[in-house]
């Protein structure tokens, strides 16, 4: 069972004419002008004959100034020229923005020529839910800087999920559904992907407008052709078998179960429908599905992503019958698109556990006979590895992923060792059927080292050395030859302590309960999925970062002008303060349990806390990565803009940007799952809660009454009911932007919390 290399050339993943097609560079060239226009004919791609991804960077022999860059791949070509920008000229892209136009002019020589090659066929990007922490609201700009990251790290294998409702809509009306039983299978913009794993069904605030999923078909326009020119395989959706309530009134003899419950909500937005795949009817619409989709963005892709199973048990734990469930799907797939290959997450192994005993697992994945027919991504390498409880998924490729953050959380947190030993022993394991590594996050958001890591140990035979890699990643970050020690020594703390995570029980980002509901228990030292545990001691690690930072930007003036340094130092001092926040809270449960203090000692200790939270505000409003309202507009621009924008869309498109924030769900079913320390959400929202959890407890005090969850929690939900409705004024100067210096407030925050 072993997967033959050309198995993974470009042109199996993607469709080829013939054979092995000359590498087209148009998208590549396009890049060089886009990110560093001034170069724009500095660098001259060649194809280089070989399997693999390789490049080559030489000077360009005929030409003074220019680089020469030969690969195997478009994917290759890429990662040559992100070398070069890096290694050669100290300069990158972030999450935060492209600093590439900032390289040296003339271009600096290579001198000796610089060779790589990729050690894994595939490099993925994206978890499905991606799509709704992140990228839920974004343009086409946002989405310009985030491919040309990915390209540049030598990503090759991109999830696609934009505009995926537009072609089941298509498939569904063609089926006889009217367009009301559609739209009420249909979630809100920012809930889809629960939707499309079949997790929830219909929405909360307002049915999704046909508007919207036009809309997003035009952007996926864009971003798939993007892709492939950059040299990425999409991976395209498919029909999963999730379908409208109404589908068996039209098909009264298909098979059609429903899944299980998701996460207490109400039946009515869960149990989803689903259409088996043995059934007949799902190969045609399968079949419908993938040739309005290949009409639509061309024959680009044979890879499609597929999850019936994501925290939705099968109908039945029966083995022939999960057997038939995956042979169904696959046979499906391979009518529509003979050369059709699965692509799974993983997650379902880990997380119901329980319900996959290895014979279930053997087999589902058994009903795809054809070991090529499918790739699993093991979604939580890190910590929850599956592929090695699993022998290699039977077989089956699979994909090291770095899943890391839930939610899109906060909190500083990472195993560099981990992400750089960890997918070297596997896939060097005996009998690995690893091919590939790549990124799982649920939210792409700070951290960006411990993804970095491991995209670059993708292109590096053995285990990348920490210490050496965070000095030039920082000297990079920093943009400046010489980087000051004390930055340096900021990062070496870091990365030998916050970043260097062997908890167990605390492998993800750290979630600070600034963010929870206020109670009296279960709040600190939480484990696993979402840890408040704080795994290392603050007061030597991250207080110290912060100090060594503002000192740096005081001996060398020029860091206050880098948008990462300014970054970098929010984000530590927010997270000593968050930190801080924890000792606050113990005080105040302290207070409160005496049998010796009074309502007034609960309220001074209560006013701490507040007083904190609203530091954290004033903070996070220094920097316009960590704004509530850059959010809440990405939102609202799908509704038009100015004296054209359509008012009762942009209020349900912000309706459902506050509401996945806080409640996420009608009656926060998973409440504070998405929380976020921006400014506004901090300072408008957390802010309100402890104040209100601080007054109940003093009224208990001065009343001798017994504490109780159940009261305060509705309050705070009715609190939370309220705030989701409110929206922002729609002319611009009722926005705000950032406000303070960030270099002043951090001075006053580390006298007052240090
Ligand atoms: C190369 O790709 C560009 C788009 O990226 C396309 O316009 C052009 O036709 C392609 N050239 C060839 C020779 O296929
Ligand atoms: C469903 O099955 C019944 C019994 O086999 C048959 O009489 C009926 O025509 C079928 N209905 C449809 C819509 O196929
Ligand atoms: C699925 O649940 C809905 C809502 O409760 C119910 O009306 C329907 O009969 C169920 N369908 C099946 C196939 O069990
Ligand atoms: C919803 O799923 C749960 C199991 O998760 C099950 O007990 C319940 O009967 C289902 N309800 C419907 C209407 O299918
Ligand atoms: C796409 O591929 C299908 C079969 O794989 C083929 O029938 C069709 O002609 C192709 N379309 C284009 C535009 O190349
Ligand atoms: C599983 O389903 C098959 C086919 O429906 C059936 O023959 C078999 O008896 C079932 N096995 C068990 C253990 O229920
Ligand atoms: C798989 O690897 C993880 C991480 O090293 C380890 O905790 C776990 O016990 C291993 N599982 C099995 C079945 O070997
Ligand atoms: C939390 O855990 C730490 C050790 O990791 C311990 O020192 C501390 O007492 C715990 N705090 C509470 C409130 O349980
Ligand atoms: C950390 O420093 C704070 C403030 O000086 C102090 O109150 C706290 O006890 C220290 N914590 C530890 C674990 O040393
Ligand atoms: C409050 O005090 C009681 C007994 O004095 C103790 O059992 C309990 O753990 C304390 N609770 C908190 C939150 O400190
Ligand atoms: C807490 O309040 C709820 C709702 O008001 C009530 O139903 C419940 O009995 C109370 N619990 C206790 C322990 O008093
Ligand atoms: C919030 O807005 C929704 C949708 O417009 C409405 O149904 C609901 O009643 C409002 N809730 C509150 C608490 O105002």
């Amino acid at each position: 069972m072993k997967w033959p290399q050309s198995v993974l050339s470009a042109c199996t993943l993607a469709h080829c004419a013939q054979g092995v097609q000359a590498l087209n560079f148009t998208g590549l060239q396009s890049l060089v002008q886009r990110q560093i226009p001034q170069h724009s004919d500095g660098f001259i791609f060649k194809s280089l004959d070989g399997s693999g991804d390789k490049y080559t960077i030489v000077d360009t022999p005929e030409k003074v100034h220019s680089i020469t860059i030969s690969c195997t791949s478009l994917s290759a070509c890429a990662r040559g020229l992100y070398t070069y920008l890096t290694d050669v000229g100290n300069v990158d892209i972030w999450w935060t923005g492209s600093r590439l136009n900032q390289i040296q002019s003339p271009l600096p020589p290579v001198e000796k020529s610089i060779s790589g090659e990729a050690i894994v066929p595939l490099r993925y990007h994206f978890n499905t839910v991606t799509f709704g922490y992140t990228t839920a609201f974004w343009n086409f700009d946002k989405w310009t800087n985030l491919l040309d990251w990915m390209a540049l790290r030598g990503i090759n294998l991109p999830l696609a999920w934009n505009g995926y409702e537009h072609i089941l809509v298509e498939v569904f009306r063609e089926a006889g559904l009217s367009d009301s039983e559609i739209e009420e299978f249909l979630s809100g913009p920012d809930f889809l992907p629960w939707n499309r794993f079949g997790n929830i069904q219909g929405s909360w605030g307002g049915q999704l407008p046909m508007q919207w999923v036009e809309d997003q078909f035009t952007l996926s326009k864009q971003i798939i052709q993007r892709m492939v020119e950059l040299g990425m395989t999409p991976v395209l959706p498919s029909f999963t078998g999730f379908v409208p309530r109404a589908l068996p009134i039209h098909y009264p003899n298909a098979s059609i179960v429903n899944g299980s419950q998701w996460e207490n909500f109400d039946t009515s937005l869960t149990n989803v429908t689903f259409l088996e795949p043995f059934d007949p009817l799902f190969s045609t619409f399968q079949e419908s599905f993938i040739r309005k989709q290949m009409t639509a963005y061309g024959n680009v892709s044979h890879v499609y992503t597929l999850d019936q199973y994501n925290e939705n048990d099968p109908f039945s734990g029966n083995l022939t019958y999960l057997h038939d469930i995956s042979a169904g799907t696959i046979a499906s797939l391979r009518a529509a698109d003979p050369d059709a290959i699965w692509l799974m997450q993983g997650w379902l192994f880990f997380s119901s556990s329980a319900f996959w005993t290895m014979d279930r697992i053997e087999s589902y994945l058994g009903g795809v006979e054809d070991p090529n027919a499918m790739i699993v991504l093991d979604l939580y390498s890190e910590a929850q590895p599956q592929w090695n409880r699993t022998q290699n998924y039977f077989g089956k490729p699979w994909i090291w992923c770095e899943l890391h953050d839930f939610g899109q959380n906060m909190g500083l947190e990472g195993n560099l060792d981990e992400l750089t030993n960890g997918p070297m022993t596997a896939l060097n394991s005996p009998g690995s059927s690893m091919k590939g590594m790549g990124l799982t996050m649920e939210g792409q958001e700070g951290n960006e080292i411990v993804y970095d890591i491991l995209l670059d140990q993708a292109w590096s035979s053995s285990p990348l050395k920490i210490a050496d890699y965070v000095k030039s990643w920082v000297s990079r970050r920093y943009r400046t030859t010489h980087t000051p020690a004390d930055a340096q020594n900021a990062w070496r703390i870091l990365s030998t302590t916050v970043y260097n995570n062997k908890d167990p029980n605390s492998q993800a980002t750290i979630k600070s309960i600034l963010e929870l509901r206020p109670s009296l228990t279960g709040m600190v030292n939480r484990t696993g999925h979402h840890p408040t545990l704080v795994p290392y001691d603050t007061n030597t690690t991250v207080l110290p970062a912060a100090k060594l930072l503002l000192q740096a930007s005081n001996s060398n003036p020029h860091l206050r002008h880098i948008p990462e340094f300014k970054y970098d130092l929010v984000d530590v001092t927010r997270q000593l303060l968050v930190n801080r926040f924890i000792d606050l809270y113990l005080n105040l449960l302290n207070v409160y349990n005496s049998s010796s203090t009074s309502p007034n000692d609960v309220s001074s200790a209560g006013s701490q806390l507040v007083h904190l939270v609203n530091d954290l505000d004033r903070l996070l409003y220094t920097d316009e990565s960590f704004l509530l309202s850059t959010w809440i507009l990405d939102a609202r621009q799908w509704a038009g803009n100015g004296s054209q924008a359509n008012a009762s869309y942009a209020a349900y498109l912000e309706f459902n940007a506050r509401n996945q924030l806080t409640l996420w769900g009608p009656d926060g079913e998973i409440n504070d799952y998405a929380s976020k320390q921006w400014a506004g959400l901090v300072g408008e929202y957390y802010s309100q809660r402890w104040d209100m959890f601080v007054k109940y407890l003093a009224d208990l005090k001065a009343n001798g009454g017994v504490y109780n969850d159940t009261v305060i929690s509705k309050q705070l939900l009715s609190f939370g009911q309220d705030w989701q409705n409110r929206t922002w004024g729609v002319t611009e100067d009722e926005i705000s932007g950032t406000k303070g210096d960030t270099f002043e407030v951090v001075r006053e925050l580390l006298q007052t919390w240090g």
